[in-house]
């Protein structure tokens, strides 16, 4: 496998689509050919699955039931679309992954550890970010940029909770880049967007230099 995955965490509003563009763009000019993608979703099958899950229509079985859904959408973007581009070289960004699961449906969805394990590990079967990027901002900036970002729409199922479900999300993905510090990078996403980009761009760099790519 000669590719590389990078997913990009955190909040809502921290972010991650818009600093995503800014590293497709830089990727792209350095000659890499690179997918742009999202969780859930990603797939055609992915994105059924993910307008029944955002739109809250799964809310009602309970948070077991949506984190099957999400692991089946997982799983169909994983084989149908990140392992194979990972086989044929390619870079893959992906907005959200295993640590958006982890966080809203593990710990703030207390669902026990070992069935998120297990889940994780049949759904994606080897398929682990090299890196992951946690955008880091404090719940209320990150919600405040994202209801300026909405405008007339309505909130998703997960944007709605309270901001104490959202800044217990936030130090569980503090947590989570700690216990896998070689692949978890944090960033302030409190700054403003060239100075994110910035800091992404030189945890990029470091992956770049370990990945020497062929003939370079
Ligand atoms: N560093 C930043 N400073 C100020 N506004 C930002 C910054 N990054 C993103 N935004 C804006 O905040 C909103 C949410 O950003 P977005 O990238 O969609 O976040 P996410 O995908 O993490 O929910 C967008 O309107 C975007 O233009
Ligand atoms: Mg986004």
């Amino acid at each position: 496998m000669s590719g590389f995955f990078i997913s990009f965490e955190g909040g809502e509003g921290a972010g991650k689509t818009t600093q995503i563009k800014a590293v497709e763009k830089f990727l792209t000019e350095k000659g890499y050919s690179v997918v742009v993608t999202r969780e859930p979703g990603g797939t055609y099958g992915a994105e059924l699955v993910r307008s029944v899950i955002l739109s809250g229509g799964a809310e009602q079985y309970g948070t077991a039931m949506e984190a099957i859904l999400f692991a089946a959408a997982r799983n169909d973007h994983v084989e149908g679309l990140i392992r194979p581009a990972l086989e044929q070289g390619k870079v893959v960004l992906c907005d959200r992954y295993i640590d958006s699961s982890r966080v809203y449906q593990g710990v703030t969805g207390q669902l026990e550890p070992d069935f998120m394990d297990n889940l994780e590990r049949i759904t994606i079967d080897g398929i682990k970010p090299d890196l992951t990027l946690i955008l880091d901002i404090p719940a209320e900036a990150g919600l405040a940029r994202a209801n300026l970002r909405r405008g007339n729409e309505i909130v998703d199922r997960f944007e709605k909770e309270t901001l104490s479900v959202h800044e217990q999300r936030r130090q569980a993905f503090l947590r989570l880049a700690e216990e896998e510090s070689e692949r978890c990078k944090v960033v302030n996403a409190a700054q403003n967007i060239d100075g994110v980009s910035k800091d992404i761009l030189a945890h990029i760099d470091v992956l770049l230099a370990s990945h020497s790519p062929k003939g370079a």
